[in-house]
């Protein structure tokens, strides 16, 4: 049987100047999506391509005293770049400048011309050329562009036009018996009430000032306006209207288009309507993403608050950005970037709670069974929990990525992550290990290293390096079976008796300059880290309250203290050296005026595992001691009641 197809697009971008960050969210997500379903099995198309003609374009050439060709070659060529660095799997990659594109387009522009869609006339009226936008007097803001604010130009020249009106009826119609057309439902609502109702306006389709375009076949003194062009790649790069249309065939229509919320209306109304003139399908989801912000607003090159995702990259690596960009904020709202806000992301997700659960668990494999996956014994009822969140994980994961919630599928992943280390807590390896229970060990250990495989298969679309890192340690990276998402339908498909090896710490902790390396930008003060926000929703007003969620991202723990110093010079410090289990820490302490040093070993103290590492004194701290002071100033130690195991985490 056939596979099912699956065909995703993200807008071609203008090579005017090298992309922001911004511009790289909607590839990143395109990306991850087409990853998702090729793991899921599908025959999948992920177009991606550069927007290279029309005025913009053909100004910023003269700008930079090049010829429009030559110009777009070499912006192309860093666009390419940047996609292989952030690991884009395109299937295609269209060039609006290539021939096979544009003799499609003027096929187009013929089959409208000789259907009677396209009438010549002249266009008197206003240009938006950032935005490649026409405008009437009625439409401007404060005599700006309503889109980007921007001065707009008087044009009066002869054009072709579009009779939009012609299909608006049944545009409209689409639309309300396609509720997942346009999503998110507010970008629907305001494409309905701003410019359906009021009556679309035949669009002007041509211009005659500039010669950097596609020719009107004909009537060569007429450039097809530069949104017809580039809209139409979602089908030439298919094969419309050339020799061989099997891809359009195959494909057609897109599954996925995904797009920023301020083209939303190029891509719900002229498109829908070009298509449907051509009779052609519409596509099946047209889903408008929120803006990636900065303090100053959207970024973008002539505010010059632009962060360069090579730089981002070249610091973090790829797959933490990409990861940054699709947990951070929902897709569909916008959402705030800063480079405190990332280190913070990674730190707590990746460093904490992934990084120690692969690095505890071969830890404890390496003590136990010295790296030996052993056969699995004994059972008991943390099992059961733990496998069944491990089956239903993959399901609930496709649920919210069809919906394109890459953050709520992430945020699940990571729920599953948070039972792993939450079983090593319940059933405390160490324990099993210091009372002889061998065989119930050998469960324990097993279960983990099988959570972690079917995390690490899940986590391929997003983070598509970590996973071979992981199955290089677990021991697994040549055995193709246990990295499928047909593995996933069982719970103990890693082949035990492998020999694991424990390597590199896939994810040290950071501090925000990064190593040696000046930050990309300095975070400022109102960079705080931002609330998530509903999706499609306002955002969370500051009430001062924080979130489970929020809580849950402090890493608490019950420390054993090991020993404590005095330091030098510093009265109010001590030097201490904590157990967490599987691992030591040293922290320094304000204590020195309350505890004598000897009286602190052996307390079993709240500690808070995942504060950022600091200097006090040129002593490295890596942690914090819980406390609680009353009004006298005297300081006592929150302590356990009872001996718990170090490491134990408090909730
Ligand atoms: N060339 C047109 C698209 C034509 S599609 C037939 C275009 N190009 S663009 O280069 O300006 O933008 C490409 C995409 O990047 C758009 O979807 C836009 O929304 C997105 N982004 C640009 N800046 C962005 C942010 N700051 N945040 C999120 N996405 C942003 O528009």
């Amino acid at each position: 049987m056939d596979k099912k197809t699956f065909y995703i697009t993200t807008p071609i971008y203008y090579p005017s100047d090298k992309l922001h960050i911004g511009h790289s969210y909607t590839t990143v997500a395109a990306d991850a999506m087409a990853r998702f379903k090729r793991l899921k099995g599908y025959d999948v198309h992920f177009l991606t391509g550069t927007d290279e003609h029309g005025q913009k374009i053909e100004r910023r050439a003269i700008e930079a005293g090049s010829e429009p060709q030559v110009f777009v070659d070499e912006v192309v060529a860093w666009i390419k770049k940047l996609w292989s660095i952030l690991d884009i799997s395109y299937d295609d990659f269209i060039r609006t400048s290539e021939p096979r594109h544009k003799l499609s387009v003027q096929k187009m522009f013929q089959k409208y011309y000789e259907q009677g869609d396209i009438y010549k006339s002249k266009y008197e009226g206003w240009y938006c050329t950032p935005c490649e936008a026409f405008w009437t007097e009625r439409q401007l803001d404060a005599g700006s562009c309503p889109d980007c604010k921007r001065p707009v130009e008087l044009l009066a020249e002869e054009s072709y036009f579009f009779k939009m009106s012609r299909y608006a009826g049944r545009l409209m119609e689409y639309i309300d018996k396609n509720p997942d057309f346009i999503q998110p439902a507010s970008r629907k609502n305001e494409m309905i009430n701003n410019f359906l109702k009021p009556g679309l306006e035949d669009l002007c389709v041509s211009r005659t000032t500039f010669k950097w375009g596609i020719p009107v076949p004909f009537d060569e003194g007429h450039i097809i306006y530069v949104w017809l062009d580039a809209l139409s790649n979602y089908i030439t790069a298919l094969g419309y209207a050339s020799e061989d249309e099997e891809k359009l065939n195959r494909y057609w229509p897109a599954d996925v288009q995904l797009i920023g919320k301020e083209i939303v209306r190029f891509h719900t109304i002229y498109w829908p309507i070009f298509l449907m003139a051509l009779g052609l399908e519409l596509p099946k989801k047209v889903f408008g993403h929120g803006w990636l912000l900065l303090d100053e607003g959207k970024m973008s090159k002539s505010k010059g608050n632009v962060i360069d995702p090579v730089v981002l990259v070249d610091r973090y690596g790829s797959d933490a950005i990409r990861y940054f960009l699709l947990r951070e904020i929902p897709f569909g709202a916008d959402g705030s970037f800063s480079e405190e806000a990332l280190v913070l992301r990674l730190n707590f997700d990746l460093a904490n709670d992934l990084g120690n659960l692969l690095n505890r668990t071969l830890a404890m494999l390496e003590k136990y069974f010295q790296g030996n996956v052993p056969q699995p014994g004994d059972e008991d009822k943390h099992d059961e929990e733990l496998k069944q969140a491990a089956l239903t994980l993959p399901a609930r994961m496709e649920g919210l990525m069809d919906q394109l919630q890459f953050s709520g599928a992430l945020a699940e992943l990571w729920k599953f992550i948070g039972n792993a280390n939450k079983y090593i807590d319940d059933t405390a390896p160490w324990a099993l290990a210091k009372s002889g229970r061998q065989e119930r060990l050998a469960t324990v250990m097993y279960n983990l290293l099988e959570c972690i495989r079917i995390v690490s298969v899940l986590l391929q679309p997003y983070m598509p390096r970590t996973p071979q890192k992981i199955w290089q340690q677990l021991g697994i990276a040549g055995i193709k079976e246990t990295q499928s998402w047909e593995s996933l339908s069982k719970f103990g498909v890693f082949p035990a008796g492998v020999k694991t090896s424990p390597g590199e710490v896939l994810f040290p902790r950071l501090e925000l300059t990064g190593e040696g390396g000046a930050p990309v930008r300095q975070a400022t003060k109102k960079d705080k880290p931002q609330l998530q926000s509903a999706p499609d929703g306002d955002k969370n007003e500051d009430t001062g309250l924080v979130s489970i969620e929020e809580f849950s991202r402090l890493d608490l723990r019950v420390a054993r203290i090991i020993t404590a110093e005095r330091i030098e010079g510093a009265d109010k410090l001590l030097k201490l050296k904590v157990d967490l289990g599987s691992e030591e820490r040293q922290v320094v302490a304000g204590i020195a005026k309350h505890y004598l040093p000897e009286q602190l070993v052996e307390k079993r103290v709240l500690f808070v595992a995942n504060l950022k590492p600091a200097k006090l004194r040129g002593i490295l701290s890596e942690g914090m001691l819980l406390a609680a002071s009353d009004s006298s100033g005297r300081l006592v130690l929150t302590t356990t009641e009872e001996a718990v195991a170090p490491g134990s985490k408090v909730r």
